[in-house]
Formats: structure tokens, C-alpha cells, sequence
């Protein structure tokens, strides 16, 4: 593979010469990019004896006004690198990174560049658990990036606890497991739901649930970043749809069937996030209820079971379904996974699901086998989902 690496202004940035060292063995190709407080503790003559390529340094070169080529190397760097790895990665870059800044080579290449980013942080124990560095991080996991969380130990400035830059091994580890996943999705047509709905009581009242529709955006962002296309079929939320979405806009849980029915012969998997309203009015009356002392009661008929009606449908597509419960998690996600045909059920705790940015989650599978993802943003854990969906899609085609 071929791929830059980005080493920071920090202690560590030695040690990326031997992660340098690490990945050329293994058969990457690799461009180094320093940035100018990297070359403060290490010269980029290590690094362009390691790889025999010359290490990249500045925005503006030398002789960069005489040749447009050398004043677009960072465009060139970024288009032809498959991925782009940071370490060690400071508090300044991921703060330069979170925020889009472009004021030297690395960021301004981090800007161009559209495929898997992997930082290896490294730093002070108090600049790693700083509120705003934490901030950062979180806003880098939930693009997509893969963060290599430091080790914790003794620190160069004496200090002992999280800080320290990750073994190269792990590094190196998490570069090719986010290589792997680049565009593996190319070909497949995924349908995810999102959100909640909204079931209309008269002309301005409605019930509905508290989901945010976050889960099934990050999954739609992911499926879309590893190659998929996809239709996101959205109950009402605050949230921008990932660009190349197609995305179709529902509000009831009658909506919601009638959409994932008519997009489904498109779809090779079918990914059902939305926490669709169980119960409905069917008969909503035209004109707004008036506000009065007398009691109101509903009568409430169950909405159509989509899932169930996609799992009858499905034929050859892989089919997940998620289950939100406040007890007996698991025992209820593998009735459910059973009841609707699924071929994978997603299980979160209602107090984890919803409306927050991270999740903790358990795959249950129809050979009886439970997955704990554990605790992570629904970026990260929308990449895992997908990859556990994709191993049962090959060996669905492998039984085949
Ligand atoms: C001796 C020394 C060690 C440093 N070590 C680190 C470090 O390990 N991690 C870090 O985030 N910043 C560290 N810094 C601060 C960075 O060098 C500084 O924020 C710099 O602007 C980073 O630039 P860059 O992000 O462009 O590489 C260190 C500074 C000094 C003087």
C-alpha cells in the first residue's frame, strides 16, 4: 500500500522511524511528511534514508513559484496515497486537524486527502486528558478516523500515566485493518433506516421516541466511505445526511414501509436503525383537539411490522435488525433476530441508544454466537457492525 506518514513535533517522533522501519518491512511504500517542530527532534535525513524517498517538509518549497508541480504537491501527495497515518500526532496537529486548519504541508495534505486516516497520539498526560484535547478526538473518531489510543506508563516529562505513543506494532495493526476496509463495500447497494417516526395524533400533535438517528447516519457514512452505495431512509432528525447519501425522507412508520419496500430490490443489504413507533392513530382527526378539562384517551393500533416484512422478502440479502430494550438484552434481541428472519441483531441498552454520540453494543448471530463490540462512538462502532455484515455476506456467497 502506498501511504504517507505524518510525524509530529513530540518526544516520540524517533519512534516513528522505526514504525517507518516497521511498514517498509512489511511491503508499504511509504512518503514521509514532517512537520517543522517534527524536525526539531529528529532530521528528515533518517527518514529519507529509511524509505530512499525524499521526506516532504514544506507548503511552500524552494523553487515552488517557478513549477506549479511543486506548489501542488500536497494535491499530488494526496491523490495518489491510499492512507494517510499521524505519529506521533501532537495536541497541535489533532487540534489543527479537528479543525480544519491547512498552514503547512501535513494539514493542508489532511484536507486533500478523502480516504482512512490513522493518528497515533502521543503527549503529556495533562495535554492528553485536557478537555479540548479530548474534544478533538472525539470529533476525529466521529469522522471515520481510526484513533490509536496512547499507552500509559512513564512519561519523557517524568509523568506517569496515558501519554505515551502506542507500540508500533499496534500502529501498524490498526493501518492495514483500516487498509482493509478501504472500499471493501464496492459493488453493494445498502439500505439503512434512521431516526425515529412520527405518528400523528391530529393536525400539530404526535408521539414519537427520543432516537436521534445518529447510529444509522454513522452507519450510512461509513457503508459510503468503504465503497457502498447508499439510500438512507430517514425518520425526522437534526442531522446533515452524509454527501452521496440517497436519501428519502419519512415521517410515519406507513411512510417508512411503503419507502423501504419500493427501495428494496435495490438493496444487497438492508440495515434497519430507525426506531420505528410500534403504535399508531389510525384514524387522525382533521382538525386540532381543543384544549379542554376532560380526560383524552387514545386508542392505538400496532403499526406494520416492517422488519418482519423484509425478512419474508429478503431472499439473498443480508438483513439486520436492532433491538433497544431496558432488560433482557440479549435474550430478547435473539427472539427478535429469530421472529423477523434477521441474519444479524444489533442489542443496545435504551439508556445507552439514544440521542448520545457513543454506544455500547452486542451482535447476536443466528449460530447462537453473541459479538460484544463494547463502548465506542457510533462511528467506530458503525465500521465494526459493517464488518461483522460483510464476513456473513462472503460466506453466505461462499456456501453458495
Ligand atoms: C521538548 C518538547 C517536547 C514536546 N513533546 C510533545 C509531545 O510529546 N506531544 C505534543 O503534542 N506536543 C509536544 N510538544 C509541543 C509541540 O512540539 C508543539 O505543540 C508544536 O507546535 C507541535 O507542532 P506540530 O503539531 O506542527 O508538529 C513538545 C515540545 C517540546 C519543546
Amino acid at each position: 500500500m502506498n501511504l504517507v506518514l505524518g510525524v509530529g513535533g513530540g518526544i516520540a517522533a524517533y519512534k516513528a522511524a522505526e514504525l517507518a522501519r516497521v511498514l517498509l518491512e512489511r511491503g508499504h511504500s511509504v512518503q514521509v511528511v514532517m512537520t517543522s517542530a517534527a524536525q526539531q527532534f529528529v532530521r528528515p535525513l533518517t527518514f529519507a534514508a529509511l524509505t530512499g524517498r525524499k521526506v516532504l517538509t514544506e507548503l511552500f518549497p524552494r523553487g515552488s513559484e517557478e513549477t506549479l508541480a511543486s506548489a501542488t504537491e500536497h494535491i499530488r501527495v494526496a491523490q495518489e496515497c491510499e492512507l494517510l497515518a499521524v505519529a506521533p500526532a501532537t495536541a497541535n496537529l489533532l487540534a489543527r486537524f479537528a479543525h480544519g486548519l491547512a498552514d503547512d504541508l501535513l494539514t493542508a495534505l489532511y484536507l486533500a486527502f478523502s480516504g482512512p486516516v490513522v493518528l497515533a497520539p502521543a503527549m503529556n498526560t495533562h495535554m492528553w486528558r485536557h478537555a479540548a484535547t479530548q474534544r478533538n478526538v472525539e470529533t476525529l473518531r466521529q469522522r471515520g478516523h481510526v484513533i490509536v489510543e496512547p499507552e500509559e506508563g512513564p512519561l519523557a516529562c517524568g509523568m506517569v500515566g496515558p501519554g505515551r505513543l502506542a507500540d508500533p506494532a499496534r500502529i501498524v495493526e490498526a493501518i492495514e485493518a483500516a487498509a482493509a476496509r478501504r472500499r471493501d463495500l464496492e459493488g453493494e447497494c445498502v439500505l439503512v433506516t434512521a431516526g425515529p417516526t412520527q405518528e400523528p395524533l391530529d393536525p400539530v400533535r404526535f408521539i414519537s421516541n427520543r432516537s436521534s438517528g445518529k447510529m444509522g447516519y454513522a452507519l450510512a457514512e461509513a457503508a459510503l466511505a468503504r465503497g457502498a452505495r447508499v439510500i438512507l431512509i430517514s425518520g425526522p432528525v437534526q442531522l446533515a445526511p452524509p454527501t452521496g447519501a440517497e436519501l428519502v425522507r419519512v415521517q410515519t412508520a406507513t411512510q417508512m414501509r411503503e419507502a423501504v419496500l419500493e427501495r428494496l430490490p435495490e438493496a444487497t443489504i438492508v440495515i434497519k436503525a430507525a426506531a420505528v413507533a410500534d403504535y399508531y392513530l389510525a384514524e387522525v382527526p382533521r382538525q386540532k383537539r381543543k384544549k379542554s378539562a376532560a380526560r383524552w384517551s387514545l386508542e392505538l393500533d400496532p403499526t406494520p411490522d416492517i422488519l418482519a416484512e423484509v425478512g419474508q422478502l429478503k431472499g439473498d440479502r443480508i438483513l439486520v435488525g436492532f433491538a433497544a430494550e431496558t432488560e433482557n438484552l440479549v435474550e430478547e434481541a435473539r427472539r427478535k433476530l429469530l421472529a423477523k428472519n434477521c441474519d444479524m441483531l444489533v442489542a443496545n441498552r435504551v439508556e445507552d441508544a439514544f440521542g448520545a454520540d457513543d454506544n455500547e453494543l452486542t451482535l447476536v448471530l443466528r449460530t447462537g454466537e453473541t459479538i460484544q463490540l463494547g463502548r465506542g462512538s457510533k462511528r467506530e462502532l458503525a465500521d465494526k457492525i459493517l464488518d461483522r455484515t460483510l464476513q456473513l455476506r462472503l460466506s453466505l456467497h461462499a456456501a453458495r
